[in-house]
């Protein structure tokens, strides 16, 4: 648990949280650091509970977009609203409704039920990958999403805004860039897969093309913490806060420390495709799903190593307005962190080391 984390404990009397989303990654763990914490914690999800949870947490299952939401809203001072929807899994009238619909109406259960402050859980896809905003990006500039999830996620912010003008519910909203960490199945997750399947293939070296992308990267402690952080802050109501690392590394900075955690050199200059043709690669994935059963939880992306060929004119983001207010990221040394995270990877039966 890092300094942030721990300066936050003890500070939960009077307290219930809801946390929503908790079936997910980034929930199922806010729902337990609450519940480490101290504080009285009801969890929600589609799907059956998350053995990750422990007994002292209420869990709910419930559909935000179909169900009769009443009941979950009932003396919680505290909504975690992390249930959401990207492009990986869900079609683009999927995150509408999940996203926009599900947001707006977990709001309007909020105010109703006399919730005090609502921390919605939207991301930096809200400002768009294609048109350059001023650098870094502020909070406060006009969003221009370029993709579909970044266009629901701006639909679910102003949903959210529109709910807390209208009712004076305190909204707070975190913009986060990819997270990364134990657990993790998307984006980094991807890239580390793929290292692994060259390393099982036999391969001494990563090999990565010559140009790279700038990255921006968080990782999931520093999410959570923030979350605990501004859900308890004063004086912040309306306001949104970007988090990430801090630091930007480039593609060859991130290769290097996952090639790095497998015991690999890098190669600078090959082929992005790799050693490996697509057949091949997915073959050997469903091979190593025989070995390690985890693995299949890691999503699989046609495009090797794809999150580090991903080029975002705004990459670089201000995190003045979450540091003025108290809270600063912690997990700033990449080549540690990706390795910590491997070998929870290796631990948990998802991936050879
Ligand atoms: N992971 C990242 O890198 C990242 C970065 C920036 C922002 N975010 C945001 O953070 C939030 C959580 O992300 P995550 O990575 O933890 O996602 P995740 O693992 O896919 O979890 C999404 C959660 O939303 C729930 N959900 C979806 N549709 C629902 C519905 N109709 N009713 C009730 N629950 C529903 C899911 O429930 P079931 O699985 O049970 O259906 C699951 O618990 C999302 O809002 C995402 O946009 C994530």
């Amino acid at each position: 648990m890092g300094q942030n984390l721990a300066n936050l404990r003890g500070m939960t009397e009077g307290t219930l949280a809801l946390v929503t989303g908790a079936t997910g990654w980034l929930g199922s763990h806010l729902a337990s650091e609450l519940a480490a914490m101290g504080w009285r914690v009801r969890a929600t999800g589609r799907g059956a509970r998350p053995d990750s949870l422990g007994p002292d947490i209420d869990f709910r299952r419930a559909d935000l977009v179909e169900d009769h939401l009443g009941s979950l809203f009932e003396g919680v001072s505290h909504l975690f609203h992390l249930a959401g929807a990207s492009s990986t899994r869900f079609s683009v009238e999927e995150m509408s409704l999940i996203n926009a619909v599900g947001t707006e109406r977990v709001a309007r259960c909020a105010a109703d039920g006399g919730v005090q402050r609502m921390l919605h859980m939207s991301t930096t896809a809200v400002y768009g990958e294609k048109t350059a905003l001023p650098s870094p990006v502020i909070e406060t500039v006009p969003l221009s999403p370029s993709r579909d999830y970044g266009k629901t996620k701006v639909a679910a912010e102003n949903a959210a805004r529109k709910v807390s003008a209208e009712t004076g519910l305190e909204l707070v909203i975190l913009r986060p860039v990819s997270v990364y960490g134990p657990g993790n199945t998307k984006l980094v997750a991807s890239a580390m897969l793929d290292v692994a399947l060259e390393k099982a293939a036999g391969a001494q070296a990563l090999m990565v093309g010559s140009s790279f992308e700038d990255l921006r990267l968080v990782h999931l402690d520093d999410v959570v913490g923030a979350c605990i952080h501004l859900a308890r802050t004063e004086g912040i109501a309306g306001r949104a806060f970007n988090i990430t690392s801090g630091i930007y590394p480039t593609s060859l900075e991130l290769a290097k420390a996952i090639a790095g955690a497998f015991g690999m050199a890098v190669e600078v200059g090959g082929d992005w495709e790799g050693p490996l043709s697509y057949t091949q690669r997915e073959a050997m994935v469903e091979r190593l799903k025989v070995e390690y059963p985890g693995s299949a939880n890691m999503v699989f992306t046609p495009e090797r190593l794809r999150f580090l060929r991903r080029p975002n004119v705004n990459n670089v983001l201000s995190i003045e307005a979450l540091t003025e207010c108290g809270f600063r990221p912690t997990h700033t040394d990449l080549g540690e962190t990706i390795s910590d995270t491997l070998d929870w990877y290796v631990k948990a039966g998802w991936l050879p080391n």
